[in-house]
């Protein structure tokens, strides 16, 4: 059976949803098996046969999963896929590039800051490395401080010389030193070029405490809050592009109902003010509410009671986004593992992931009833792959490896996200530094880049692009009773006019031959870059950084036609030029 692009799988697995209140009682320790096997042992495969002789005992033994992950290519597909570019469709907002960086773990302490005393080195306290590395990226927003976390933040712990020092309850109950507080956060913004997110504490804080935040951070006028803030060393005031009116409050966030947390939002919304002169007119700030956290019924109403608040919202209070928590987990407590995993783990989370398009369509829909105008963003502001915590790690601080399946998992995500582009506006991978699915991974002085990186990266020409609509006849990867896409393509206009194409083979065995049909342009050229590596489990390590990188691919234009050989577990950006 062969699947269009605009496929609409059936959400077999529903995930159970988390009590974060008994997190770390209720998850379970990982083991690395196989790790050794497929990611170390089957590249000297094919040594001398004497040497293979000598090992095969071991190869045999041990080498069963590795094999199926790296079975040599089988005769490439050939599919068709159609691009027109003159008909363009929604803009691709930068936003849906966004990163979440909480209190959790090593998210912030040793993966942004390290304090302007360390041998690390810092600018004002903040990694260099890091800072130039995700200014590669493009970061167009940040979400700070949480999460959870936000819901039990107390911004006045985190400025001026002296710093309160507190617990996370949310995540080890660890030592919270406070830091790293708004000041911090906003020059690590400014160093990396990108617009503040700004979560308030709803669940544990009051409404005056918030609006003081705001005031704080954005007043231009010489009140007591702004002149503290000019003593604390910023006199201008800041910009804080968005503000996420509490945290999954049906949840950690204070347990709310609907109704609860709706007479709360109208009260946050109304009084929580940005007055930054800046951002009065066009650059308003974008008001979030708490959104739906999954499919379940409890979300739909959720989702049905806030969007039908809104359409009769009055003069005092309005949101422009409503949020979307979705985490690829299959099972709860987490327990699938990010490395020595096998072909029908790979399967398993593709498909769980897959899931992430029904749940746009269900609550767009509910968005569309009430807001046909689509004025209020769905902003999917929590996504990613929530894996089994790598073992010896602190279960509480969400520790886990960043593989090839997250590169591809990842270029799924942002798929979905662009074809919904007129609903879809923003969205935030978590996290971005040492926390689920990360974009980077830190221990003290060494850095690695992640496969989700390079995503990210390869995908930096589709922030504020056109969408552009394709045909394709997807084909068919299956593994064992799953049944996949086994292409799955994006293609969009870049401001200049220069067309991209997203193209992800997500078959790991096979590889397929593309042509691409462009019409609407008088194609020259193509050229591009693919990541892809030995296994569906690679991943880049400290020592070994360089294993899934993206590498440049050929590509043929000739009469209007695209000819691409896409490598089998693979993702392809490809440029066309006029
Ligand atoms: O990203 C980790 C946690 O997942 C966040 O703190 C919370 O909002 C979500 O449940």
């Amino acid at each position: 059976m062969a699947f269009t692009l605009i496929y609409n799988l059936q959400a077999i697995v529903h995930r159970g949803r988390r009590l974060l209140t008994t997190l770390s009682s209720r998850r379970g320790s990982s083991g690395r098996r196989s790790f050794l096997i497929s990611g170390f042992m089957l590249p000297f495969m094919p040594l001398r046969k004497r040497t293979a002789l000598l090992i095969a005992p071991l190869l045999v033994s041990f080498g069963l999963i590795g094999v199926a992950l790296t079975a040599p290519a089988l005769a490439a597909d050939k599919l068709e896929l159609s691009v027109d570019v003159s008909k363009a469709g929604a803009k691709i907002d930068r936003n849906i590039f966004g990163q979440f960086a909480e209190h959790l773990g090593h998210g912030i302490y040793d993966g942004i800051w390290v304090g302007p005393d360390s041998s690390i080195p810092n600018t004002r306290g903040i990694r260099n490395d890091v800072v130039a590395a995700l200014k590669a990226l493009k970061v167009p927003n940040v979400r700070w401080p949480g999460g959870c976390f936000a819901d039990e933040y107390h911004w006045r712990n985190g400025i001026g010389p002296k710093r309160v020092i507190t617990l996370n309850p949310n995540w080890g109950g660890v030592i919270e030193p406070n830091t790293f507080g708004t000041h911090e956060f906003m020059d690590f913004l400014d160093q990396i070029g990108a617009d503040a997110y700004v979560s308030i504490n709803v669940g544990s804080g009051t409404p005056r405490e918030a609006a003081e935040w705001l005031e704080y951070m954005t007043t231009a006028q010489p009140t007591t809050l702004a002149k503290e803030r000019a003593a604390n060393g910023h006199p201008p005031p800041y910009e804080v592009g968005y503000l996420g009116i509490g945290n999954e409050s049906w949840d950690c966030g204070g347990n709310m109902t609907p109704d609860y947390y709706l007479s709360q939002l109208k009260i946050y919304s109304h009084f929580v003010r940005n007055f930054n002169p800046a951002q009065q007119a066009n650059q308003q700030m974008l008001k979030i509410a708490v959104g739906p956290g999954g499919g379940e019924a409890r979300w739909t109403e959720w989702t049905e009671a806030i969007m039908e608040a809104y359409q009769h919202h009055t003069w005092s209070w309005n949101i422009t986004g409503l949020s979307m928590h979705s985490y690829t987990v299959v099972r709860w407590p987490p327990s699938f593992e990010s490395v020595g995993f096998g072909e029908s783990e790979y399967a398993q989370i593709l498909k769980s992931t897959l899931d992430m398009e029904d749940l746009i369509a269900k609550h767009s829909a509910i968005m569309d009833k009430y807001d046909p105008q689509k004025k209020v963003a769905l902003v999917v502001d929590e996504w990613g792959a929530w894996y089994a915590p790598l073992r010896g790690s602190d279960p509480g601080f969400l520790v886990q490896q960043n593989s090839l399946r997250d590169a591809i998992l990842a270029a799924i995500n942002l798929n979905i996200f662009a074809r919904h582009a007129e609903r879809v506006r923003m969205a935030n991978i978590a996290q971005m530094i040492n926390v689920l699915q990360a974009m980077i991974m830190t221990d003290k002085e060494k850095m690695v880049l992640t496969p989700t990186y390079h995503v990210f990266k390869m995908y930096v020409p589709f922030q504020d692009a056109t969408f552009v609509p394709i045909t394709l006849n997807a084909g068919t990867y299956r593994h064992d009773k799953i049944g996949l896409p086994r292409v799955d393509a994006i293609a969009a206009k870049d401001t200049t006019g220069k067309l991209w194409l997203e193209i992800t083979n997500l078959d790991p065995n096979q590889s397929v031959e593309i042509e691409a049909n462009l019409a609407g342009i008088s194609a020259k050229s193509a050229a591009g870059e693919t990541l892809t590596a030995h296994s569906v489990d690679s991943i880049n390590t400290f020592e070994a950084p360089n294993r899934v990188v993206p590498k440049p691919i050929s590509a043929k234009v000739s009469g209007g036609k695209l000819a691409l050989k896409l490598e089998p577990k693979s993702v392809t950006v490809v440029s066309i030029e006029q």
